[in-house]
């Protein structure tokens, strides 16, 4: 897929058409790592910034953020944001021949799930050869735990109302609709798009890879009702989850 193309057809209705990580973290976990390493000395890249849903928090903790995103579109929409210290760029951050300045902090939110495991791996070499000595970088991925997670908790929901899994409707459980090999590595249909979802066990495994240390790896939570149409009140924790590393 063209994500220079897929994206700047979405960049008109993004709020109508993407998940908004920033007003459904249920814990303010992102809003805590800000603030951990927020820093008005330091700058900070978000990478694939979209339209700046991540700005009310970036722009007033670092001295300077560079947004970067790959839709030019996006980023028309991100700009239309009243922040100084912003300053954009389009690039592709799955090349691996860019050159990118480097920063204290990166901060990439729901960017690294392509269907295409070198680009992935691409983005987040990217990110190690953008960090400073002694910088962080806070990313957010799908998680594959989740998903699985919330399929069984669906088909538990019907069981509990009377319907045995064999008669739940298919349309219900479309996420997985590729190819064995693409399920098995985490490739989950969401809106028709192939989307890559990460095990905990794989985050470990491939952030090396990319030269990448996981300090921490957290859980940014949401309320059932992000997966679900009005969830039974007894639906509660554990919480459909992304994945945030904190990584150096
Ligand atoms: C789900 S949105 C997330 C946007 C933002 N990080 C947020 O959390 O609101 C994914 C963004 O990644 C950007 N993107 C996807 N592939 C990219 C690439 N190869 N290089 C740069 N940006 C990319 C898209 O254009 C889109 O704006």
């Amino acid at each position: 897929m063209n994500q220079r193309k897929h994206w700047n057809a979405i960049a008109g209705c993004y709020n109508d058409e993407i998940f908004d990580v920033f007003a459904s973290d249920r814990n303010g976990i992102l809003k805590k790592y800000f603030r951990k390493f927020g820093n008005r000395q330091h700058i900070a890249f978000d990478f694939g910034c979209g339209i700046g849903k991540a700005f009310p928090y970036l722009s007033p903790a670092f001295r300077k953020v560079m947004a970067v995103d790959i839709s030019d579109r996006c980023l028309a929409e991100a700009k239309i944001q009243a922040f100084n210290n912003i300053m954009f760029q389009r690039a592709d951050l799955s090349d691996n021949t860019i050159e990118l300045p480097r920063v204290h902090f990166v901060f990439c939110c729901n960017v690294i799930m392509l269907p295409d495991t070198e680009k992935n791996l691409a983005m987040f070499r990217n990110i190690k050869k953008s960090l400073k000595k002694g910088g962080t970088a806070v990313i957010v991925v799908p998680s594959m735990e989740s998903y699985m997670f919330s399929a069984w908790r669906l088909i538990d929901w019907y069981r509990q109302e009377g319907t045995p899994p064999g008669e739940i409707d298919r349309t219900e459980l479309s996420g997985f609709t590729g190819d064995i090999t693409d399920i098995l590595q985490g490739l989950v249909t969401i809106n028709g798009v192939p989307t890559k979802h990460y095990s905990e066990a794989e985050l470990i495994t491939l952030l090396p890879r990319a030269g990448l240390t996981l300090k921490a790896l957290k859980k940014v939570e949401y309320n059932w009702d992000t997966e679900f149409s009005n969830p039974p009140v007894w639906m509660q924790a554990p919480y459909p989850w992304d994945w945030l590393m904190e990584c150096i």
